[in-house]
Order: structure tokens, then C-alpha cells, then sequence
């Protein structure tokens, strides 16, 4: 897939196929798109964890909240269909990095993309509980969880549409829990000059 067509597709996936696992070969695409992720200074200051492990993954699950434009019976998975694999982004509280969300959302796209590319879809997750989170795995009390990112293999389908009339935001689902995420026209963003 060309890029463009990676950037048009590579949506926010919610729902997924729970029996399917994210495979080796993935994961070692989306490990190394976050090595050669740039940051500030060269830094290379965030931490990674990958969980795969079920159990934890399942526990995990809990402390998070999916699609707030969403009644909770839309948006939030629902057993058989939950993510497979989590990646938490972490920093340590001690070190006062200016750029370090900065270095985080470049790392977070290059992951996401790296995932994209093979099939596995994700959702950057911030709205979590990360105390009980950060308990289930037992991290270093010096590191600060800043998102979560969940994967799997989507069992529905995401497209970007224009803004309606009322300029809304806001994504919806189909009867079928298809996803449509309304995206700005470039030139209401963006100015050459
Ligand atoms: C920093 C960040 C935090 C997010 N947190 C959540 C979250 O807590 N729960 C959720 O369901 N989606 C979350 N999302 C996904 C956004 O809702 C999603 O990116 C947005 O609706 C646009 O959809 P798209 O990713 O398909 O373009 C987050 C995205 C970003 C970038």
C-alpha cells in the first residue's frame, strides 16, 4: 500500500478478533519503528512495554475507556472482541524532558503504521486508570504511564468523511458498528504562504 493510502486507513480500530494473535513478525516491525522513531536531542528516553500475556491483557482491558462519542454498548469491546496485544508508553517522573509527548506521538504513529502495514489495527488509548494498571504489571514506581496503545486484527471497518453541515467532529457507527471519523478539509487547516 502506498502511504497515503496507509495514512487513509490506518483508522482507530476498537473491535477485534480476540482468537487471532498478533504474530512475531509483527511485532518486531513495530519494535523497530519505535527504535528509529526520532526525538528531541536523540534522547530515546520512553519506555516500552509489550503485553501479550492474556491474563494481564484481560485485567488491563478494565482500567480503560473506549470511544467517549459512544453509548458504552457501541464503543467498548465486548468479549471475543477485546484488543491482543497492549504497548505502554512510559516515561520516567524523575527527568524534565520538554519534548518527551512530542517524542511519544512520533513513536505512537510509527508503531501504529509499522502495525498498519501488516494488517494489525490499534487505538491510541490515554483515558485509562494508570495507577491500577501500572499495579497489574508491576512497574517501576519512578515511571509515568502516558498511553496505552491496543491491537488486533479489526473485525469492522473505519472511513474518514467530510464534516457535515454542523461541523461535528464526532465519529459515529453504522447498525453494523462501522466506524466513521469526519476529518477537516487540508485548507481549513493549513495555509502555504
Ligand atoms: C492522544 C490520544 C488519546 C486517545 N485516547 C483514546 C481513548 O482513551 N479511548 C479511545 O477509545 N480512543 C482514544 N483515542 C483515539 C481517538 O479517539 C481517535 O484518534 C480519533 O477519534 C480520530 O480517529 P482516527 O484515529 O481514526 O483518525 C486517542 C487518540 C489519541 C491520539
Amino acid at each position: 500500500m502506498d502511504l497515503i493510502s496507509l495514512f487513509k486507513t490506518r483508522r482507530s480500530y476498537r473491535r477485534f478478533d480476540e482468537n487471532r494473535s498478533v504474530p512475531e513478525e509483527v511485532i518486531d516491525s513495530m519494535k523497530e519503528a519505535i527504535r528509529l522513531s526520532s526525538s528531541a536531542g536523540n534522547t530515546q528516553e520512553l519506555k516500552y512495554v509489550f503485553v501479550r500475556d492474556r491474563e494481564k491483557a484481560d485485567k488491563i482491558f478494565e482500567h480503560l475507556r473506549f470511544a467517549a462519542y459512544l453509548p458504552e454498548d457501541r464503543g467498548r469491546p465486548k468479549e471475543g472482541e477485546r484488543p491482543v496485544l497492549y504497548v505502554l508508553v512510559m516515561k520516567d517522573k524523575n527527568k524534565n524532558l520538554k519534548w518527551i509527548n512530542t517524542d511519544a506521538g512520533i513513536a505512537a504513529a510509527n508503531m501504529t503504521l509499522a502495525a498498519w502495514e501488516k494488517g494489525v489495527g490499534s487505538c491510541i488509548i490515554a483515558n485509562m486508570d494508570r495507577e491500577d494498571i501500572a499495579g497489574i504489571l508491576g512497574t517501576d514506581k519512578e515511571m509515568e504511564i502516558l498511553f496505552t496503545i491496543a491491537l488486533g486484527y479489526p473485525i469492522h471497518r473505519s472511513e474518514v468523511v467530510p464534516l457535515k453541515e454542523d461541523g461535528s467532529i464526532k465519529y459515529y457507527v453504522d447498525e453494523e458498528m462501522n466506524y466513521y471519523v469526519p476529518k477537516k478539509a487540508a485548507e481549513d487547516m493549513i495555509s502555504i504562504i
